[in-house]
């Protein structure tokens, strides 16, 4: 793929319209006008990754498609071709693209008060922190923008809680992950990964993480047993780990231990959250519930960054005024933009057509060959299947061939797909999206 683009640059030079050329020119005056650099032409898919791949951060790896715009569980390139999107932003589109309820409040705000800071009192922030509490059942609120920062806030309540109410010694605090674990990039983030593609080379990492077995109670409660222990941060379904779903249980016993233990039990809900897996939480499932739940993606429908931390007053109260924060945290954008995600959520029952287009098409998927397709699982929207790799075919030409056929999925570890459409989804559009999973893996 990096040759493809490298390839795609070089024949883009060639090929360059004048614009394009001086824009790569090294003795082009500092002062020269930016505006003069915008395309004359709308750009081509090849001279869009040729531009992005010149200029930006190389840090992700695309599948090649050159988007322009969404439309419910659609998306369009800029050639004009349409797709039915399987990945939905990594779950941030459970409402489906552009949703209208949430553009207009997104556009309605933004007409009339954008950001004030936390210095000044806003009118929607207040009725946002209602809404969502009382939703949710938890006494209060902590609005950030990534979902990063909502698990940055949960390990900093976490250490907090745990110096003035548990009594754990100053600095000696420690919070358990589970092996697979995915929430960020941040240093704090990187240092409770598994995955050296996330933290190898960027060390020294955050004291006091500690690892355990994803899904494996007998070594959860042996980390737990330690007096030290403030909280364990786990994700109810590992998503970017490849959709690993625990147990039937797993999560009631993860409920047990923490209350034993005087553990706070926090549940990272930023992609399993907001009706993906079937219920409006996935620790629903199992109908326990966690000190501390991290919401982000979809809470904003997939408009813009926004994330949540829900808990009750015994944690939240423990961080006082200038002790956490965020400048664009609670917005009114964002908070006008967030509850209609949720009215959303709730009027269009999209739990409850997750988990019916989940069973279906876990069901379909179910009946592809095991020479190819060796594994499916998931829970409502939230599924993967794994390819068995051989010298002919892996994940990757698997979704380089599912997207000329018109449908968008992204691997993951070389073996796994992920299928994540938006919730909105109708029976009859999940089985032509299942037709053309079937006909591309058939066609291996
Ligand atoms: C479970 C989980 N937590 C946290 C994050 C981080 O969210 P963001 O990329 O918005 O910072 C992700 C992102 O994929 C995630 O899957």
């Amino acid at each position: 793929m990096k040759g493809m683009i490298i390839q795609l640059s070089r024949n883009l030079s060639r090929a360059a319209p004048l614009f394009i050329r001086s824009l790569h020119s090294r003795s082009r005056p500092a002062s020269t006008s930016t505006s003069k650099l915008v395309a004359k032409h709308p750009l081509t898919s090849e001279e869009i990754y040729a531009k992005e791949d010149k200029y930006g951060a190389h840090n992700y790896h695309p599948l090649p498609v050159a988007l322009e715009r969404g439309q419910g569980i659609y998306v369009w390139d800029v050639e004009g071709n349409c797709y039915y999107d399987f990945l939905s932003a990594y779950s941030a589109v459970n409402q489906g693209h552009c949703h209208p309820k949430i553009i207009a409040a997104l556009t309605e705000q933004a007409s009339k008060l954008t950001l004030t800071s936390r210095a000044f009192y806003n009118n929607v922030l207040g009725a946002y922190e209602e809404y969502i509490t009382t939703l949710f059942g938890y006494d209060k609120v902590l609005p950030m923008n990534t979902g990063v920062e909502a698990g940055e806030t949960g390990c900093k309540l976490a250490r907090r809680w745990a110096y003035n109410v548990k009594g754990v010694p100053q600095n000696k605090a420690k919070i358990v992950f589970a092996n697979g674990n995915f929430w960020g990039r941040t240093m704090a983030a990187i240092s409770s990964s598994t995955d050296p593609s996330c933290y190898e080379g960027f060390g020294p990492y955050m004291p006091g993480f500690e690892l355990v077995p994803y899904n494996d109670i007998p070594s959860l409660e042996k980390a737990l047993q330690d007096p030290h222990v403030a909280a364990f941060m786990m994700e109810p379904i590992q998503g970017e780990a490849g959709v690993l779903v625990p147990d039937q249980g797993y999560l009631t016993k993860v409920r047990e231990l923490c209350t034993k233990y005087n553990v706070l039990w926090i549940a990272d809900e930023v992609q399993t959250g907001l009706a993906r897996t079937g219920r409006r939480l996935a620790v629903d499932h199992e109908e326990v519930r966690p000190d501390v739940v991290l919401l982000g993606k979809a809470l904003s429908g997939g408009v813009f960054p926004v994330s949540a931390v829900l808990c009750d007053d015994e944690v939240m109260l423990t961080i006082k005024p200038g002790e956490h924060g965020s400048t664009y945290g609670g917005n009114p954008v964002a908070c006008q933009v967030a509850i209609a995600a949720l009215q959303v959520m709730e009027e269009e029952k999209l739990s409850e057509n997750a988990l019916k287009m989940g069973e279906i098409l876990r069901t379909e998927l179910g009946k592809l060959p095991k020479d190819i397709v060796t594994t499916v699982r998931g829970k409502g929207l939230l599924n993967a299947i794994v390819i068995k790799e051989t010298k002919d075919y892996d994940a990757w030409k698997v979704c380089l061939r599912l997207r000329d056929n018109g449908l968008l999925a992204k691997p993951t570890h070389g073996d796994i797909i992920r299928f994540a459409p938006p919730l909105i989804i109708k029976e009859h559009e999940l089985r032509k999206c299942v037709e053309i999973i079937q006909r591309t893996v058939l066609s291996f």
